[in-house]
């Protein structure tokens, strides 16, 4: 993936004016927003993961893209109070405020029916995609309530990444569809709350996405083979499919959204909903 160019769409300068916030940014999904939203005129791009040195690889790639923007990288934990609140006040300290905050950072749990499952494994899944959203949320809230209106005349934009495991029942991993189910509905109650104070808030939910959570995950060859053919696509998705989502959602172009969990999976949502 890291090979791949990401110069061949044409330029816009779409978020010339906008500070990108991304957490999970050293790889995959939020690897590739960060590319997408250099590429299309973001000046100032906040990048959060936990290690230091991945993130300095997004931050190389953009360059090799041929792009120049002010990246400030910061490696801390979502799931870690203390660190998300230095993560915001960094970030306004750099650049002032946060226009489009997108909280990507997740893990995946081990697959196990719930009365097998650890609790170390759910506690896991969920201090990061749970509380790890709900915690950059709160922070992200508080800090674009005192901002003035900017992009699209609103005072922020929220994109969380759910997945299909949180739109509809996937029974083989109940921490990690629960988490996610907790991230659409953190997501659609942020929304409504702060619809008339100028904040959007939505997500995407993309389906089985080619990133290291798949690649690096150890999993058997004859389940990803099955997970790529039932798909009504027959593939999977891919990052930058993602990542167009989320640019759409949190930018300019989907200033009239809020509250919404966008599918971005190939069709699989059509044949796993009950
Ligand atoms: N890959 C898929 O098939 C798929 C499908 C649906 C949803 N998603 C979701 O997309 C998001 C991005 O996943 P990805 O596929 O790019 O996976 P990835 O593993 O490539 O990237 C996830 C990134 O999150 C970071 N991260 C993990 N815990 C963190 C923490 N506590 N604090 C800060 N950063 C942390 C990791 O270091 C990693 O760089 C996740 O929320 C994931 O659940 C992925």
């Amino acid at each position: 993936m890291a090979d791949q160019s990401y110069t061949d769409k044409p330029r816009t300068s779409e978020f010339a004016n906008a500070v990108v916030l991304i957490t999970g940014a050293a790889s995959g999904i939020g690897q590739t927003c960060a590319r997408l939203f250099a590429l299309n005129g973001c000046q100032k791009l906040f990048l959060v993961d936990l290690s230091r040195p991945k993130l300095e690889t997004t931050a190389a790639l953009i360059e090799r893209d041929g792009l120049y923007p002010q990246v400030e990288l910061y490696d801390g934990s979502v799931a870690d109070e203390s660190s998300v609140k230095d993560m915001i006040d960094h970030c306004v300290e750099v650049f002032g405020r946060i226009d489009i905050a997108c909280n990507n950072a997740g893990v995946s749990s081990m697959s196990a029916r719930t009365h097998e499952a650890t609790m170390a494994d759910f506690d896991f899944t969920c201090s990061v995609n749970e509380r790890g959203v709900f915690l950059c949320e709160k922070y992200e809230i508080a800090q674009m309530l005192q901002q003035t209106p900017s992009i699209a005349n609103q005072k922020g934009s929220i994109v969380n990444t759910a997945s299909i495991a949180g739109h509809c029942i996937i029974p083989t991993a109940s921490p990690y569809g629960a988490s996610k189910h907790a991230v659409v509905a953190l997501t659609r109650c942020d929304a409504l709350r702060h619809i008339q104070d100028g904040i959007r808030v939505n997500c995407v939910s993309p389906g089985p996405v080619w990133t290291p959570m798949l690649s690096e995950g150890g999993l058997p060859e004859e389940f990803i083979q099955l997970t790529k053919t039932m798909a009504p696509m027959h593939r999977f998705v891919e990052a930058r499919e993602v990542a167009d989502a989320i640019l759409f959602l949190g930018g300019p172009r989907g200033s009239a959204i809020s509250g919404v969990n966008l599918p971005v999976d190939c069709g699989n949502q059509l044949i796993r909903s009950i």
